[in-house]
């Protein structure tokens, strides 16, 4: 079940996806503690990386497992100097670590990324997606894996042709989430995409797509043939999707962890949002992890509610602690929220 990209081995094949908006440093430590062995950073623009845009270039901050800095755009010249960027040394100290890879966005469906010819308008243009894969191979010393999608929409799923075109132009290896575009994230993921481009390329294809259970990930394994596996938003909150597949696949017994387990977990990595962005954007870009943790929790909806108007760190986490974790009692919360200032 081992994966080889570049010098790494993921000797489980278990890989975090790129989630904009949530798998920023902290959630993929996060994940990375429940056997994710590889991540990849929210998508980059290269427009903005050749800009040295500040908001931007925060987003490759890399710690952590070994990670991918993901790129999108259309011009090969604009993705090759910001592939460049990131396997320079000026790149490395930016990031705090090596990546692991420069991964190239040609699945984004949003109109106003597709509109620019970028993100999954590349999978129209396979001759256009060659020439930016090759581009970011030449310019880079880091290996370059490709994203993509099923294919634009139904009556063209090419997704095993944008495959051959990344691997004759460099590439090291493709992920493939089993939806079109015009499908954007609804609908039903079609396995047999992902099998077609695993028989049809070399290089490792990584099945992506509404893994969200053992069950899940042993079904994508069997229909398709692909060679590792990328989880999303099965792992967001809950992160322990990973040890539970691992367990499953070794045959031992999974439970979920207590309450209080999760408590911990969830105001860690609120913690470590907060020192990472800072308390004002740490607080707006928590949420929605603390709403995912809280789900399934008895008073998790006036829990929501109530972190959405707060702005102060500790008055959100005095709301979440109980929710989670009744039992802890008052007095508790110090040795929840470890904002180690
Ligand atoms: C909120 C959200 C943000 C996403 N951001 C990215 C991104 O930045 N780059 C990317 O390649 N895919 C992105 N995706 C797509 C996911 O990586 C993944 O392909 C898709 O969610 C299907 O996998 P899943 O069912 O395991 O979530 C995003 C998906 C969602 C729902």
């Amino acid at each position: 079940m081992s994966v080889q990209i570049g010098s790494f081995e993921a000797r489980e094949g278990l890989f975090l996806a790129p989630l904009a908006g949530y798998t920023d440093l902290a959630f993929r430590r996060v994940c990375a503690s429940f056997g994710a062995e590889y991540a990849v950073t929210e998508m980059i623009s290269a427009k903005a990386v050749v800009m040295k845009n500040k908001k931007t270039l925060s987003l490759a901050r890399l710690g952590g497992p070994p990670t991918a800095v993901q790129l999108f755009g259309a011009e090969p010249e604009t993705v090759a100097a910001a592939a460049a960027f990131f396997s320079s040394e000026e790149g490395e100290a930016l990031c705090g670590a090596r990546p692991a890879a420069i991964d190239l966005n040609f699945g984004c469906p949003m109109k106003k990324i597709v509109s620019n010819g970028e993100g999954a308008a590349l999978m129209r243009d396979p001759g256009l997606a060659g020439r930016v894969v090759a581009a970011a191979v030449r310019a880079s010393t880091l290996p370059v894996t490709v994203k993509i999608r099923a294919g634009w929409d139904g009556e063209h799923k090419n997704a095993p042709e944008i495959a051959r075109v990344a691997e004759a132009s460099g590439a090291s290896a493709v992920t493939v989430h089993a939806r079109t575009r015009e499908q954007f994230y609804t609908g039903e993921a079609d396995l047999a995409v992902i099998a077609e481009t695993a028989a049809a390329v070399r290089i490792p294809v990584l099945g992506n797509g509404d893994i969200r259970s053992p069950e899940d990930a042993s079904r994508m394994l069997r229909e398709t043939g692909c060679a590792g596996l990328v989880i999303g938003r099965g792992a967001v909150g809950r992160p322990w999707l990973f040890s539970e597949i691992l367990a499953a696949r070794r045959g031992e017994s999974f439970a979920p962890p207590p309450g209080e387990e999760i408590a911990r977990i969830t105001l860690a990595q609120f913690a470590d949002m907060l020192r990472e962005k800072g308390e004002r954007v740490g607080v707006s870009e928590a949420r929605k992890h603390l709403s995912a943790y809280l789900a399934g929790f008895p008073g998790a909806a006036a829990a929501r509610a109530r972190v959405n108007l707060l702005s102060d760190p500790a008055a959100i986490a005095e709301t979440v602690l109980p929710v989670l974790a009744p039992e802890a009692g008052e007095g508790a919360l110090a040795s929840f929220f470890p904002r180690g200032e």
